[in-house]
């Protein structure tokens, strides 16, 4: 028998920052409803294990790893095994049956039920009984999450969800069918979250939707939302993800160019270079549209980064096609770009195009190494002329290495500095040394400076 006088949850999440702002949530739920949150599945009585759907690599990982943990299972038979997220609600109850041991599955909308069902399969489990299983896989449109509250991890950044699901249908994209249509939370309701987080001491805060651009809710669009959060007083940062291009309006821009606390960083999903694929994928978007989208924030807010996400190999991408891609890579040079595979999704329109236009494997991991190879370079030439940068850090933790801290610059630059467990969550200055292709080693630069054009040259600041 357990002498705790409190059981243990253990979360553990993979996936989008949508899906980490999830793990939180759960574990928000299951710590009010009396669990003790572990930080590892060693002696949990509760282990979930939250879900991508979004490609098959992620989904085969994740199944693996719940194999694993039914480890834990097998030395302590009462402990739960759960599964949810995106996958869950992807595969339902096909999950319960490919990996028996799963005690429990539940998909995004069904949280609010996380801790009643857990409970009652704790309370059904007896090893001389048959298994209690549950399955909680409904999407549920009146569903607003509502008096959910995340238990951050984080005391450094806090991650917002402003909307869930998604209204567009990209023929790639499982989400739609994982996650529902788009729902949009009340603004006052996410202004309060945000006094709430600021008088937690959590200066940075990022709003997250699938496309959280497109946020439309009582008379509130996305940029007069932005513009409020970055607002509440005591917070200096705010991000957002991930916008679609389509919504990137005049307005939103303007916010970014005014708004002192918006960071000078936007990720772009582009996903093509190719009008022909875009329009197979049902983007809604030419790439005439994109590129007037990157002049736009370009013109307005001076020296913005830009990232981006890149699908090759979409069913029946020619090599011309392809090429298109790396031209406009080549044009817009982005500051980072996150390329992947086309993944089929079972349940997408694109699935359902003829077997022939699937691309060889070979092709399509050619495809991907070739994007590789020019978007790192480009990353690198870009970061080369930052060294020498004075730049302002939040320091977010500490580094791999020894007396070293991680921060990230407005620019969502990640750097490694000196430092120790004083400076995480503060704002520190630096001047960067050296870049590794993808991100940069910093020293100390203790004078004081204005944050707004931390990544102004050095001879512009007056600095060494
Ligand atoms: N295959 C490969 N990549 C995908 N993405 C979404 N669906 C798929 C898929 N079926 C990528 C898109 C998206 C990012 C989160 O994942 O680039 O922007
Ligand atoms: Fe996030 Fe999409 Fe993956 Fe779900 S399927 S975790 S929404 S990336």
């Amino acid at each position: 028998m357990e002498n705790r006088a409190k059981p243990r949850a253990y979360v553990e999440t993979y996936g989008c920052q949508m899906n980490i702002a999830d793990g939180e949530l759960m574990e928000g739920i299951l710590g009010g409803a009396g669990y003790d949150i572990a930080s590892s599945p060693e002696d949990a009585d509760v282990i979930l294990v939250n879900t991508c759907a979004i490609r098959e690599h992620a989904e085969r990982r994740v199944l693996g790893r719940v194999g694993q943990l039914n480890h834990f299972k097998r030395l302590r038979p009462r402990v739960v095994l759960g599964v949810t997220g995106c996958m869950a609600q992807r595969m339902k109850d096909t999950l319960l049956e490919k990996a028996p041991y799963v005690d429990l599955i539940v998909g995004p909308d069904e949280y609010r039920g996380l801790a009643a069902a857990v409970d009652e399969i704790r309370a059904a489990n007896d090893p001389g009984k048959p298994r209690h299983r549950l399955s909680m896989v409904e999407l549920r449109i009146g569903e607003d999450y509502q008096g959910l509250e995340q238990q951050r991890r984080s005391a450094v950044t806090a991650w917002v969800p402003i909307q869930r699901g998604c209204d567009h249908r990209c023929t790639y994209c499982i989400v739609p069918y994982v996650r529902g249509p788009e729902k949009n939370r009340d603004a006052a309701e996410v202004l309060e979250e945000v006094k709430r987080i600021a008088a937690d001491g959590i200066t940075e805060v990022t709003l997250l939707g699938q496309t959280v651009n497109s946020y439309s809710h009582g008379g509130w669009n996305f940029a007069r939302l932005l513009q409020s959060v970055s607002q509440v007083r005591g917070i200096q940062r705010t991000r957002f993800t991930s916008p679609h291009p389509n919504d990137v309006t005049p307005e939103l821009v303007e916010v970014m160019a005014e708004e002192d606390g918006v960071c000078e960083h936007i990720h772009l999903p582009l996903q093509s270079g190719s009008d022909r694929v875009l329009r197979r994928m049902l983007r809604r978007h030419t790439v005439e549209d994109y590129l007037a989208k990157v002049e736009m924030l370009r013109d307005a807010v001076q020296g913005i980064a830009i990232s981006t996400d890149i699908i090759v190999a979409f069913p029946d991408e020619t090599d011309e096609d392809f090429e298109e891609t790396l031209e406009l890579v080549r044009e817009v040079r982005f500051d980072e770009a996150y390329t992947y595979r086309y993944s089929p999704r079972a349940g997408t329109p694109a699935t359902r195009l003829p077997a022939s236009q699937f691309i060889p494997d070979r092709v399509a991991q050619e495809r991907l190494e070739a994007l590789i190879a020019e978007t790192r370079a480009i990353q690198a030439e870009i970061n080369e002329l930052d060294v020498g940068r004075v730049e302002e850090l939040l320091v977010e933790k500490m580094g791999r290495d020894e007396g070293m801290i991680m921060g990230r610059t407005r620019r969502n630059k990640v750097v490694v500095a000196p430092g120790d467990e004083s400076d995480i969550g503060r704002y520190i200055n630096v001047r960067l040394t050296r870049s590794t292709g993808a991100t940069f080693v910093a020293a100390r630069f203790p004078k004081a400076k204005p944050s707004r054009f931390s990544w102004l040259p050095m001879h512009e600041l007056g600095g060494v």
